[in-house]
């Protein structure tokens, strides 16, 4: 796999209070821009609603990382900013019409796909999709905060995924940093989002840089 790997800064870690001046200090060296998205029922927290993400002026692509309940109101209220990706979680939508409903209309709308697993979330739950999609999230955290710790064992999911997959863009999201980038990307992971490591670096370029190497 020779694609180079992308880095999507989480604004999740930023100084909220200085959200623009934080999304232009990674602008120059990031490639998409993560906004975690939680409604407090599918995750024990509440981020960035679409009226706050419709302030941030950056010119990085927004990748939409969904972590509610009801996915589909909020690829309604999220398109008008017009993405680059939206993804939705697994667990969200248990059922393939569902999932091929929100499939649609965020390409109706202009978006690429993800759909996303938690950790305890095998890979077989989205085999009805996982051929279909262009982006596969495997988190690993459980969602809901920040900087909490990698849980190594998601790095199997990866790997399975790569080798039935070798085009898909496959994403990992949760306690990414220099220790354990290299493990993301050796796994098959070609996309990684970064929040605490980044926005708690004291030269947010080089740590942005750090992440993109598999040595
Ligand atoms: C989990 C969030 C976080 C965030 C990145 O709900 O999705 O994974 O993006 O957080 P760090 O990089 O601080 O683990």
């Amino acid at each position: 796999m020779s694609s180079p790997v992308l880095i999507a800064p989480s604004i999740l870690s930023a100084d909220l209070s200085h959200l623009q001046e934080e999304v232009a200090s990674i602008e120059p060296f990031a490639d998409w821009l993560q906004i975690d998205v939680m409604d407090g029922r599918f995750v024990p927290n509440t981020a960035f609603p679409v009226e706050m993400v419709r302030t941030i002026e950056t010119s990085l692509p927004l990748d939409v990382h969904l972590m509610v309940q009801d996915p589909a109101k909020y690829v309604q209220e999220f398109l008008p900013l017009h993405p680059q990706n939206i993804t939705f979680h697994a667990e969200a939508a248990a059922d393939t019409a569902s999932r091929r409903a929100l499939m649609q209309a965020i390409r109706a709308g202009g978006a690429t796909v993800g759909i996303a697993t938690n950790p305890p979330t095998p890979l077989q739950a989205i085999d009805d999709v996982l051929g279909e999609v262009d982006l596969l999230l495997v988190m690993s955290v459980n969602p809901g905060f920040g900087g909490q710790a990698f849980i190594p064992s998601v790095l199997k999911k990866v790997e399975e995924a790569r080798k039935r997959y070798p085009q898909l863009m496959i994403q990992m999201d949760g306690g990414v940093d220099a220790q354990t980038a290299p493990l993301c990307i050796r796994a098959g992971a070609n996309n990684l989002v970064a929040g605490s490591f980044i926005f708690r670096a004291p030269d947010r370029a080089s740590a942005i840089a750090s992440l993109r190497s598999s040595s």
